[in-house]
């Protein structure tokens, strides 16, 4: 996991990791972990994947930590939009780095919508990505559970969602559907955060609850590689929890967990 998705698991994790890795082991009829590790490092192994899959932690809601979306629609979005005025180029470009089933991405896209309705010269390219394929995969249906709205005003939930009975053989529960005029204003990808990304010139990246798993020299590699994705004056979001304290940041800190780069 370190040397793939630059996760540092420690042994305090093994617990966890015995966990999630157990039913895997028994889904592919291994005898146990001896086999799994051996499958896992024969050459070209897609299993590497499953491990993936399996083993981030892609916990998200809408909205988390509000107080920086209301920081990005209150302050940034103005800011977008004067600036985009002085250059003629109105697209905004924003990138969700981690963006576990969309939540974040999504959240995104509403904040924009509505900033588009006090100024609709502004465009928007908003783009999502993540290691895991199943998360990416569950983003892409736009379905989610009541919790995962607990932080949107009910303003928004009722404007943006509607509730559907999902039923299976063994279960039936409400989900909430995301408009497709939201849906339509991301785009997924897979991306692994330890590679470079090919997009450059974002005016804003949200990198937010991610770096907590990675060790002082991954953080220090993805700092500096993003950087060359941020364009001139572009922001950096990351969770109030995380900060580039421990390596050398080339970005400055504006605000809790707020970088530009200047
Ligand atoms: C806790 S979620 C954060 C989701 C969202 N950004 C938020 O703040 O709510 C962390 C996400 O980081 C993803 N992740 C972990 N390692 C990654 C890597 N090397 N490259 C890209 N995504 C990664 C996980 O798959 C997971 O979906």
């Amino acid at each position: 996991m370190y040397r793939y998705a630059g996760i540092n698991l420690s042994p305090a994790k093994r617990l966890l990791v015995v966990s999630r890795l157990r039913k895997r082991i028994d889904e592919l009829k291994l005898t146990g972990f001896r086999d799994y590790i051996e499958l896992l490092t024969q050459p070209g192994t897609l299993e590497i994947g499953h491990l993936i899959n399996r083993i981030t932690t892609n916990e998200s809601y809408f909205f988390r930590h509000t107080k920086q979306f209301n920081f990005f629609y209150e302050l940034l979005l103005p800011v977008m939009a004067e600036r985009k005025e002085l250059t003629k180029n109105y697209e905004v470009k924003i990138w969700s780095a981690a963006c576990a089933a969309g939540e974040e991405a999504y959240s995104i896209a509403i904040s924009c919508f509505e900033f588009h309705k006090l100024y609709p010269k502004l465009q928007f390219k908003i783009l999502a990505t993540d290691i895991n394929t199943e998360v990416l995969q569950q983003a892409k249906k736009g379905q989610y559970s009541k919790e995962s709205l607990q932080e949107l005003p009910e303003s928004l939930r009722d404007r943006y969602f509607k509730s559907v009975v999902v039923e299976n053989k063994f279960s039936k529960k409400i989900l909430y559907q995301l408009d497709s005029k939201i849906m339509r204003m991301v785009q997924f990808a897979q991306h692994n955060l330890m590679e470079p990304f090919s997009e450059k010139n974002f005016d804003i990246i949200f990198l937010r609850n991610v770096l907590i798993y990675f060790a002082r020299d991954t953080k220090q590699r993805i700092v500096n590689m993003l950087q060359h994705n941020l364009t001139d004056g572009g922001y950096l979001f990351v969770s109030f929890a995380e900060t580039f304290n421990d390596v050398q940041c080339p970005l400055r800190t504006i605000h809790q967990g707020i970088y530009k780069k200047s």
